[in-house]
């Protein structure tokens, strides 16, 4: 949510509107950057709306070697020009972009700011003032004004300030927001996500909570809120930069759809031999194979990711499995069992809501693992162990190829604690033959993306809900095939146990509505096609999507085969194709779903 970045040593202006372009996947309602020439001019230029009106705001003269952009998600104020950052002081010496949110700006402003002039209704203004207000009080430099002024600021920021009175710095600070510091030849760079200054640098700084910095074109600094210093050393990353373009794809989420059966095999390398054993930090396993359940926490997608995974865990590493959806769990941990484990699952490692949770968890010293697809991100970092997904960059704010990574590299660990404890089942569970069956399945559905494209115009055109249903782990499949087809073409559309329509939902059913019906579960097939008649006779247009095993003629999407427990990784193929033709045939903006952010930093 929000995107920031900042440049010093270098004309700045087109590096900070492409960098604002490429953290656009994150969702944002304006945009805004601040320019110092280093020579006595400064420009402000601010847009609502997309990056495009910012662009056509600035005029060609205005450039500088230092400066600030951000695209903001308005959480204090409506998406406004006065509210869009950068923020200024009253005297105009500070100038501030912030990620985040200020817990405690209406105390600071009723506290410290009295008197003071505001023109925004945001909490980010709260802090420049405040900065602006201390450095005057005090008399004090810029970077101890801001140090001062962190001490009273509580909530989760990244910020990216400049002092006009010594330009030619960008003092940083971050805590439970993202930021990375980019380091160039000659200039340096900060932004919210390595990926979109990917162009400019390859070698950065992961930057920790409670780091402050000051940062010139040709030296950093990082120390603490109360001066002490810290190292933090460069990096290289290994990112291919053509991962995060389009490359001729109209948008993100179809290449992400397409690259599903890469990620399957890059998955399938990097976690199992070629003997089929799996290749999991034994540490890992050794700590999940002690614990007595396994809890899995998530939000959005993920948690949907989760529920499948407590199928493969329950079954492949005999462990009993709780999955939580993080923002509930966080504020009402349950009674926990003896010997807890905790699964965070996010595709960004950066979501509050699970945040929340592994901060408890780690107040009481248990044991925890992220499984996330951002290496070096805030929840890798905090948990005891992390495994990656390696699915590469997901840029569309609809989580795709995350999903189905989440779900493989989840049937690698449950495999993995199956062998640590001698399960015969996990043992002789061919993972690496199932997910090259993944993989050839995948390609089988997106190539077939033109019928699910025609499914989308005859039923999905015109309808203001539809329906998903399925049984055992084709429901935790319906619950994400409904937010996939929700999230992106804003048809109200739920998933339901098939069996449960009949108790209330199948009022809602009449002529034309779209249910779509998932058939893989052995135990139930039958049932589910007894359901379909139920909503079938009430005028429900039908499609379904059913293993090889269970098709029957008529049936729209037939699945290649694959294990039971894995049949996700092919059943949610088409729902994602159908979301995404739905909400390309209305002519939406697929990427970027109104009111939505990719990686959610607020509570
Ligand atoms: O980065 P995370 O996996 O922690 O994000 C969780 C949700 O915000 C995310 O899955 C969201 O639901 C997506 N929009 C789903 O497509």
């Amino acid at each position: 949510m929000c995107g920031i970045v900042g440049v010093v040593g270098k004309p700045a202006k087109d590096i900070i509107l492409s960098g604002l372009t490429n953290l656009e996947y994150r969702g944002y309602d304006s945009a805004g950057i601040y320019l110092n020439d280093l020579n006595g001019h400064e420009y402000l230029t601010k847009a609502v709306g997309r990056i495009s009106n910012l662009k056509e705001k600035l005029t060609p003269d205005e450039e500088g070697l230092v400066g600030i952009g951000h695209t903001r998600w308005a959480t204090h104020g409506k998406p406004t020009v006065d509210n869009a950052h950068p923020h200024f002081d009253e005297t105009k010496r500070f100038y501030l972009v912030h990620n985040g949110v200020i817990e405690n700006y209406a105390e600071l402003k009723e506290k410290y700011l009295q008197g003071v002039k505001f023109h925004s209704d945001t909490d980010t203004e709260v802090v420049v003032q405040l900065i602006g207000k201390i450095a005057r009080d005090k008399n004090l430099d810029g970077f101890s004004a801001f140090k001062e002024a962190l001490k009273l600021v509580k909530g989760s920021y990244a910020f990216l300030l400049v002092d006009n009175t010594e330009p030619d710095h960008v003092f940083i600070a971050k805590n439970k927001s993202p930021m990375m510091l980019g380091i160039g030849d000659g200039f340096n760079i900060i932004a919210s996500d390595a990926i979109s200054v990917l162009d400019q640098t390859k070698t950065f700084v992961d930057l920790q909570d409670g780091d402050v910095g000051d940062i010139t074109k040709d030296s950093y600094v990082i120390e603490t809120i109360d001066g002490k210093k810290v190292d933090r050393e460069p990096h290289v990353l290994n990112i291919d930069p053509n991962a995060a373009s389009k490359g001729t794809y109209e948008f993100y989420m179809l290449k992400e759809i397409d690259e599903q059966p890469g990620v399957m095999r890059h998955i399938s390398q990097d976690y199992l031999d070629d003997n089929n054993s799996t290749k999991v930090d034994p540490k890992i396993a050794a700590a999940v194979a002690e614990s007595d359940r396994i809890y899995i926490l998530a939000a959005g997608t993920s948690y949907r990711a989760g529920l499948v995974g407590k199928h493969l865990f329950e079954k492949y590493a005999d462990i009993p499995v709780e999955v939580g959806l993080a923002s509930e769990f966080g504020y009402h941990f349950p009674k926990l069992s003896k010997k807890p484990f905790f699964i965070f699952l996010t595709q960004s490692g950066e979501t509050a809501d699970s945040r929340v949770v592994l901060k408890q968890v780690n107040e009481r010293h248990l044991p925890s693992l992220t499984m996330t697809n951002v290496e070096g991100s805030t929840l890798s970092r905090e948990a005891t162990y992390t495994m990656l997904l390696k699915a590469g960059p997901e840029i569309a704010v609809a989580s795709t190829k995350a999903y189905t990574a989440q779900i493989a590299v989840q049937a690698v660990l449950a495999k993995a604690v199956g062998e640590k404890k001698n399960i015969q089942i996990a043992k002789d569970f061919d993972l690496k033959h199932q997910l090259a069956l993944a993989a050839v399945g995948m390609q089988q559905l997106v190539d077939g993306k033109e019928k699910i494209d025609e499914l989308a115009k005859k039923y999905l055109a015109n309808t203001r809900n539809a329906f998903y249903i399925g049984r055992g782990i084709d429901y935790a499949v319906a619950l994400e095939g409904a937010l996939k087809l929700k999230e992106v073409s804003y048809i109200q559309t739920e998933g339901f146990a098939a069996a449960e329509l009949k108790h209330g939902t199948i009022a809602l059913i009449e002529k034309g509505t779209p249910v779509i019906a998932l058939i893989n579960d052995p135990a139930t097939a039958d049932l589910t096609r007894g359901n379909i008649r139920e909503v079938e006779s009430r005028g429900a247009n039908v499609m379904v999507f059913a293993a090889k095993e269970f098709a029957q003629v008529g049936d729209d999407v037939v699945l290649p085969e694959i294990d039971y427990y894995l049949s996700p990784l092919l059943t949610i193929v088409p729902a994602q194709l159908l979301a995404y033709y739905a909400s390309k045939n209305k002519g939406l903006d697929v990427d970027k779903p109104r009111n939505l952010a990719k990686s959610v930093t607020v509570e």
